[in-house]
């Protein structure tokens, strides 16, 4: 019998929540053996408790009111699992301030609103542990707050959004068509409720704003976010990445520059077929670390599912359980002042992969690539269909790998392109991402 006992409010019993009450159950002697803390789920707030649940849950602890939660002697960690902005930041918040451990896996809630969040936390001295919200079962949060602390972190790569990376390993193996592949994405619980969140980037943007807010001690702001989807990338441009040494992954980007300035970046981009970045499909997601004493750190995992994601918000559990048994006050993110500035993406820099389409008509090419010169941007490399292919794309593209150059620049040169004459459709833009730089 353990001594030690902390009792556990659930907010939210979808998929992740009902997968943390299945996997306490299944590997409950393990846990707490490892932990020598008893935990015990004494309330669950849930929208509809007629809901038909393949994980039962006694109908003594069952609430429709989560203030229920914050208002309990018998709670002594909240879990938010509810989701959206609104009504979590209320919960999380009003836990915070009854003194309540929370554990969160809402990346929208804390890319958001983590400055206030983290204010209050501060204020009332209640941590906040949120692993789950970030690459679902893969351990990054406590990574880079804790495995990674003596680094400076020179810049994360990161494929984080399991529904993108699942529809677009769809789309390149099986030939399935977007729709169809997010449908299957959705059938097993890895896109969000509004799975516009996944497709847009927001939902990779989110976590690359917590990983770099973490990495730089200052909260980055949502507005200074570059974000950019995956609903451009069609078929033909898997293709033509492919045929030029590439894949297309949606990428995010967190680079620390030496002035002290950061990018922070989500984009379909193309990297080397040959990188290990490459090989991750699926719903893997993967996150590399660069710290300049580590070196690279590659972590690989699951990133969206009930159970990796279920396994994340579990370890947090315990880490609330200490922090209520022995008095642990490392409040989930401690500001400094080492950085504090987000470059303007217009100054970030990479190679450009364009995709254009044009009337086929003599000094087409020409005048593209005059408009670029006129930028100072080079042509690195192209890429054509057999003719047969031709035919079935029913248009004729220009493809281009550009050099290196800023994207303000490139932006311009890309305005100027789609003023001419022989271009007819707005100009598809991916990056070309050197993983290989600091
Ligand atoms: N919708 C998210 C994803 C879930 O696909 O990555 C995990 O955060």
């Amino acid at each position: 019998m353990l001594e030690k006992s902390v009792k556990i409010g659930l907010a939210g019993f979808g998929n992740v929540g009902a997968g943390v009450w299945k996997n306490l159950e299944a590997n409950r002697k393990l846990i707490e053996g490892r932990s020598g803390v008893h935990l015990e789920i004494t309330r669950v707030a849930v929208r509809d408790p007629k809901k038909q649940r393949d994980v039962q849950i006694p109908a003594g602890i069952v609430t429709t009111d989560w203030r229920e939660l914050i208002d309990a002697d018998d709670v002594d960690v909240v879990v938010e699992l509810i989701g959206g902005t609104d009504a979590a930041f209320d919960l999380v918040t009003s836990a915070l301030k009854a003194g309540k451990i929370v554990v969160t896996g809402n990346k929208a809630l804390l890319a958001e609103r983590g400055v206030e969040i983290f204010r209050i936390a501060e204020e009332n001295n209640v941590p906040v542990f949120y692993e789950a919200a970030v690459a679902g079962g893969i351990p990054i949060i406590k990574a880079v707050q804790e495995s990674l602390i003596g680094n400076h972190i020179e810049g994360i790569y990161g494929i984080i959004n399991g529904t993108s990376n699942y529809i677009m390993t769809r789309m390149t193996e099986a030939g399935l068509a977007f729709e169809d592949a997010l449908k299957e994405a959705s059938d097993l619980g890895y896109a969000e409720a509004d799975p516009y969140l996944d497709i847009s980037g927001w939902d990779a943007a989110h976590k690359a704003a917590i990983l770099a807010s973490l990495s730089y001690g200052y909260w980055v702001r949502t507005e200074d976010l570059h974000v950019e989807g995956i609903d451009r990338v069609t078929s033909a441009d898997i293709h033509y990445a492919e045929k030029l040494g590439y894949v297309i992954k949606l990428l995010s980007v967190v680079k620390a520059h030496g002035d002290g300035e950061i990018e922070v970046r989500t984009q379909p981009s193309l990297i080397p077929s040959g990188h290990i970045l490459a090989s991750v499909n699926g719903v893997f997601n993967a996150v590399s670390v660069h710290g300049d004493i580590s070196g690279e750190c590659l972590f690989y995992g699951s990133g969206a599912g009930q159970d990796p994601t279920s396994s994340s918000v579990l370890s947090d559990i315990v880490d609330a359980a200490h922090a209520v048994t022995k008095d642990h006050r490392g409040l989930g993110f401690t500001a400094h002042a080492l950085y504090g500035k987000t470059m303007p993406v217009q100054d970030t820099v990479s190679e450009y992969y364009l995709r254009i389409t044009v009337n086929d008509q003599p000094g087409v090419i020409s005048a593209i690539a005059t408009t670029l010169a006129n930028h100072g941007i080079g042509i690195r490399a192209t890429s054509s269909l057999k003719p047969s292919e031709m035919k079935e794309n029913g248009f004729d593209e220009v493809i281009l790998v550009l050099h290196a150059a800023k994207f303000g620049v490139l932006q311009q040169a890309v305005t100027e392109i789609e003023a001419l004459d022989c271009v007819t459709d707005s100009v598809v833009c991916f990056r070309v991402e050197d993983l290989d730089s600091k």
